[in-house]
Order: C-alpha cells, then structure tokens, then sequence
C-alpha cells in the first residue's frame, strides 16, 4: 500500500445505485433474493466493459507483432491444476463459528485471540470460545465432466485464464513462427470461490481477467518485467484514470503468490474505507508453469533457438489486470457531483474518457415541432452506424442533458430553429458545459476527431 491515506470520499452505495438505475450493473438472479457477488451487466454497463476490453486487445494484439491472441476453453484437463500448484496451494485457512454458523478467514482482523482457543471471540454473534481451529479451504469450484459425479471426473473451473496459455505455448509458438522474446494475450472468464467477496464488483466469485503471458530467454526476466510494468501503467494512465490515483506497490516475499519470483501491483485508489487497492498485477513467474507442465505431463516444452542452435524453457512475464475491477475503477473515477452555475439544481457526472463511454452523443431536437425531431432523427440514423447514439425528445433540454450526463455521454447535439435553416446544431461538451455550433454534414468527423484525439 502507497504510505499515504486516502483522501477521496466513499462513491460505493451511489455508484451501486446509479449502476442499477441506469442499466449498468445488476445484482445477479435478483428476482431470487441475488446470487452472493456475482452481478450481470445491463445494457451500458457491457458497453462499457467490452470498450474497456477491446482498448486491451487492441494495444496488447493489434497494436503489436510480438503479442499472438488466444481463446483458451474454462474447463480443462485437471491435471493442469496439480501442475499449476493451485489444488494443494490456493488456500485460504478458515474458522467457523459453532454458534452462529458463520465462517471467516482465519486472518480477519476482527477475531481477537487465537482461533480454536476458548479466548477467541467471534466476529459476528460476539460468543467466546466457539471458533474452530483454522481449516484449509480451496478457492476453486469443482463440478463434474460427464454422467457420473465421481472423483475421477472432477473437473475445475479455472481460477486464472493463464494456464491455458501455458499449456498452448508450443501449439502457438509453432503455428505462429514467433520467436523469443514474444506474448500470448487472452481475455476470459475466471472464478474463485472467495471467502470474504464484497464492494460490488471489486471482489467477486466470476468475474472476467485480461492476461498476458511473456516468454523471454532466461537472464532477460528482469529488462522485460521492469519494460511491462511501466507500459501497464501508462496504459492504464490512457484510461482517463487520474495519475494522483494510480500507484506501484512491491510484494514482499511474504505477499507473493506461490508461482511468483517478483510481483508489482499496479493499485488504483478507490476512495472511502477501500482505499488503494490493486488492479492488475505484474509477475515475474520464472519457468515455473512451464516446468511444471513439462513435469506433469511428459510432453517437452521448450523454445528451441535456431540461430543459436539451443533448446531452454523460456521465463514468464505476466500481466493480468481484471476487467470488472478496472471497470469499477473508471466508475469511481469519473463520478462526481456538481452544482451547475445559474441553475438550480445539480448534476451527477461519469466523466469517462470519451472512448470509453458507452454512448458518445445524445440527440436532441430542442423542441418536439417546426421540423427540429425530423432533422434530428436523420442525424441519429446517420450517426448510428457509427457511433452509439441516443435520440432523445422528451422532456426540458436541460433535463435531458442532465440524463446523458450521469451516464456519461460525452457529448449532447442539439438541433434547433437555426439548424433547420442553416444546417448547423450546438454540440455541448459534458465536462465544460460549452457549447460550440457545428456543420451537421461535419458531425461524424467533429465526433471521431474528439473522441480518440
Ligand atoms: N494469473 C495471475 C492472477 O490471476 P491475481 O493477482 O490473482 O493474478 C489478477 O489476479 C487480477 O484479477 C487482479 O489484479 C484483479 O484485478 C482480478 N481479480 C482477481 N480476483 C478477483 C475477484 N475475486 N474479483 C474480481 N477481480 C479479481
């Protein structure tokens, strides 16, 4: 954790609100009572998201001629998991409360004394003496592959996407003819049965990671982990992300994963009691997975260098950065409260960067005669093939620029008695509230120029 507290306010419970209200983010299975931290995304939260993951996929895949892309199935062979190290090593020690029933990790701050000694009080009925001894628990979720549910035919749902970019390193290597140093990316769905899920969608059981895996030659590990880690922050630095938010934490030997020679997280300050808290991290994995593989499965896997006539097992640089937890990131950042001056009344911002916002213009005929709805709607029409619009007629102009406001649609168009006699509209800016007036047939051009500058 960066030394300082800190010093911006909790937005949570608005964001969940807002969130629901709007069509971002609904709790999962709500109709039921909600499905514990698994949430789906409405209609502008998926736009949102798949913004955010198609920016990843075009800087790490498009952008770049030594990074191959990779869909990589959930479910795979379990023996990928005893290779990994996560059936015996993804633990997290747990009490439980012979009481209340309730469990919680072994480390919670709350419990005072030791657990399964008559002096430890539990955390949530406030009894003494009824917590058991910490017990390993697995954060991976079983089911079973095919008609019999038995021990041979347990399957996992993977915890990381990033095995399944271990065990295709040779299949892509060899398809694709890349030669070392170069990275496998892959965008998917992981899930951990978490103990202690919670803050929306910071923390929860399914949730979507974006990761890369970087093969270099064994002695280069430290040139490319030091490159990756300031090219992942200057990435996230392109999301509109305030930089004053952003920071590097170290693990120390006792933080790092049990795959993990040296990790950096990259943390984004959420604000309230969550404070900084990590986004992605950035591992160097040594050729762990790869010799683990090797070893478990008794297919060779190494790199064979041609011009230097030399077989090894490459070093792993890994990026991985989760999808939902960066979308909350952009939500906490770009909301904010504001009085509008000579108004009334206020206004509610998402002030996301203009690429990422899941609608770029609203539409708006100024009032609903003389022609303005006409113009307007051919607008829309002509912009929809382009862009995410949303036409909009109803109600005062103010109250509708306020509604595509809060959910951050960086620009309002508006069509008004000069537009149909001149062909011209106002396009108001949702950060400076200025209004500039724009040629309509120039629209598509004034938009794409602002929204990737
Ligand atoms: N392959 C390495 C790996 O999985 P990790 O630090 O456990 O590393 C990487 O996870 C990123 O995945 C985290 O920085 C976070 O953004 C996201 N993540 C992990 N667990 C999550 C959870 N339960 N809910 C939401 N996002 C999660």
């Amino acid at each position: 954790m960066p030394e300082s507290a800190t010093t911006h306010p909790d937005v949570l419970e608005k964001l969940v609100s807002l969130c629901k209200r709007r069509g971002f983010i609904f709790q999962s299975s709500e109709i039921y009572g909600g499905t514990g931290s698994v949430w789906d995304y409405g209609p502008l939260g998926v736009e949102l998201k798949k913004n955010l993951k198609d920016r990843w996929w075009r800087s790490m895949v498009r952008a770049r001629d030594d990074i191959e892309g990779l869909d990589a199935a959930i479910l795979m062979h379990p023996r990928v998991w005893e290779a990994s190290g996560h059936v015996s090593g993804f633990v997290d020690p747990l009490v439980d409360c012979r009481h209340c029933k309730k469990r919680f990790r072994a480390d919670d701050p709350r419990i005072k004394g030791e657990p399964g000694t008559p002096e430890a009080q539990c955390p949530s009925c406030g009894m003494k003496g009824t917590l058991s001894a910490p017990r390993l628990f697995n954060l991976m979720f079983k089911t079973f592959m095919g008609p019999v549910e038995d021990t041979a035919s347990i399957v996992y749902l993977r915890p990381e996407t990033a095995q399944g970019i271990y065990v295709n390193f040779l299949n892509v290597q060899q398809a694709t003819r890349q030669k070392v140093p170069f990275g496998i990316a892959q965008i998917g769905k992981a899930f951990r049965n978490e103990i202690t899920p919670g803050n929306f969608i910071f923390r929860t059981r399914e949730f979507e990671q974006m990761e890369m895996q970087f093969f270099v030659e064994p002695g280069t590990d430290a040139h490319w982990f030091e490159y990756w880690k300031e090219q992942r922050m200057q990435w996230h630095r392109s999301l509109g992300l305030d930089p004053a938010r952003l920071a590097f934490h170290q693990h120390t030997k006792e933080e790092l994963a049990h795959y993990a020679r040296a990790a950096f997280d990259i943390q984004f300050d959420f604000g309230g009691t969550l404070g900084f808290q990590e986004i992605e991290g950035v591992h160097n994995r040594g050729d762990y997975d790869l010799s683990r593989h090797q070893e478990f499965s008794g297919k060779k896997l190494e790199y064979f260098d041609q011009p230097n006539n030399r077989r090894y097992l490459p070093v792993v640089i890994e990026t991985s950065v989760g999808a939902d937890r960066t979308t909350l990131a952009l939500l906490v950042n770009a909301y904010r409260e504001e009085e509008v001056p000579g108004e009334a009344e206020g206004r509610t911002v998402l002030g996301f960067h203009p690429a990422l916002a899941p609608i770029k213009a609203g539409i708006f005929p100024l009032v609903k005669k003389d022609g303005m709805p006409e113009m307007a709607t051919r607008l829309a029409n002509d912009l929809r093939p382009h862009f995410p619009v949303f036409y909009d007629e109803s109600g005062a102009i103010g109250r509708r620029y306020r509604r595509q406001d809060e959910i951050g649609t960086p620009f309002g168009i508006t069509v008004d008695g000069q537009s149909v006699a001149d062909g011209t509209v106002t396009v108001r800016d949702r950060d400076t509230l200025k209004q500039e007036r724009v040629s309509a047939d120039r629209l598509r051009e004034y938009l794409r120029e602002r929204i990737e500058p």
